[in-house]
């Protein structure tokens, strides 16, 4: 379908207002927005959850170097490219591979592993990594090699609380690496977490405000879930509705970006990925790691599906799909930004 015009984005005086609006009279507005610049489609990407080494220590995060109790794991070349073999056949067209900052996954390996998915789907396989920081030369590799889009959310808007959740890492370092992977002309994915401790209402704007001024590609909205292993394990876990809130107002703001029904609201509330596609979220991504990994890469506590292959979960999915009026779509689903262009070009 032909999109709408890209509009000036909105002021912060507008987020402001909309952000005091009851959920009820926002999440109409956010899928409205969304219906009128993607349809009624929800592009399925096929995540593939490579290694859960992870040299950080962010506070809010299971696989954090310093929890002891997680089982590490790492697949090898040959076992990601049985996945998006097996997931090319099924029909996805969009593979997400993502992983802690682990050494071990060199940029030349990520490259050469690149490579090959272009080689074994034709070409038409798009490509997503999130694999954390990296410099500039290295995001430029990635893309030559034959990625298409690289995912790394900025977690928080809010400078010190940024700073103390990744223990030292700063805001300005993310945004910087952000700014690296636009330059590299991958597509740029971002986003943030909602109900950190030490959040305020503030920080909701300033998180919509940023996405805003990233101009972000593709956006994803996750409630943080307090996991028992991490030094947040004390912390009060915020009710879903924030998350529908910011997910309506991330639509909102940038009606063009891909936004995720994360599953991090799958799992906090049984109609969370439900109640953001309904606010403006049109992208689902089955988990289609090999089962016995799926418990090891546990991020928060209670995350769904592990115990379903992601293949089993697209039934699940086409169905919570169509149970808010929209359908599945397997096209790549890439940045409406560069449909645009092909237009003009
Ligand atoms: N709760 C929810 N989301 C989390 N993430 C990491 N830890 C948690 C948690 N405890 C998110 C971060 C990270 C993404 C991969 O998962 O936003 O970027
Ligand atoms: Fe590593 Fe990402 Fe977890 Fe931070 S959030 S510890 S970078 S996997
Ligand atoms: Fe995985 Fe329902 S989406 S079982």
């Amino acid at each position: 379908m032909s999109s709408p015009a890209f509009l000036p984005q909105l002021t912060e005086q507008e987020v402001r207002a909309l952000a005091q609006l009851p959920l009820e009279d926002l999440t109409p507005r956010a899928h409205a927005v969304s219906l009128e610049y993607h349809g009624t489609s929800v592009f399925l990407r096929g995540l593939i959850e490579a290694t859960n080494h992870c040299a950080q220590n962010c506070l809010y995060c299971g696989i954090r170097r310093n929890n002891a109790k997680v089982r590490r794991y790492r697949l090898s070349r040959e076992e990601i490219l049985a996945i998006v073999e097996r997931g090319f056949a099924f029909g996805f067209r969009t593979f997400v591979i993502q992983g802690g900052e682990d050494p071990c996954y060199t940029t030349e390996f990520l490259a050469s592993l690149c490579e090959e998915i272009k080689n074994r789907t034709a070409g038409k396989a798009a490509i997503t990594l999130s694999f954390g920081t990296k410099s500039l030369a290295a995001y430029r590799s990635l893309a030559r090699a034959g990625a298409d889009r690289y995912l790394m959310r900025f977690e928080t808007a809010d400078p010190v609380l940024h700073e103390k959740l990744r223990n030292g890492n700063s805001l300005a370092s993310r945004l910087k690496a952000l700014d690296c992977i636009r330059e590299s002309g991958l597509q740029v994915g971002s986003g943030f977490m909602v109900g950190l401790p030490g959040e305020t209402e503030e920080t909701l704007i300033q998180n919509i405000m940023l996405a805003g001024k990233i101009n972000m590609d593709m956006g994803g909205v996750g409630p943080f879930i307090p996991h028992p292993d991490t030094p947040l394990r004390c912390a009060v876990q915020k009710p879903i509705e924030l998350a529908i809130r910011a997910t309506a107002l991330l639509r909102l703001m940038l009606p063009h970006c891909h936004i995720p029904a994360t599953t991090a609201a799958g799992s906090l509330d049984p109609l969370g990925r439900e109640k953001m596609l309904a606010a403006g979220a049109n992208v689902l991504m089955p988990n289609i790691t090999t089962v016995e990994h799926k418990k090891d890469y546990q991020l928060y506590p209670g995350k769904i599906c592990i115990d379903e292959s992601g293949f089993q979960c697209v039934s699940c999915q086409a169905m919570r799909i169509a149970s808010v009026g929209l359908s599945i779509s397997w096209d790549r689903g890439d940045a409406l930004r560069l449909k645009e262009r092909s237009h003009v070009w």
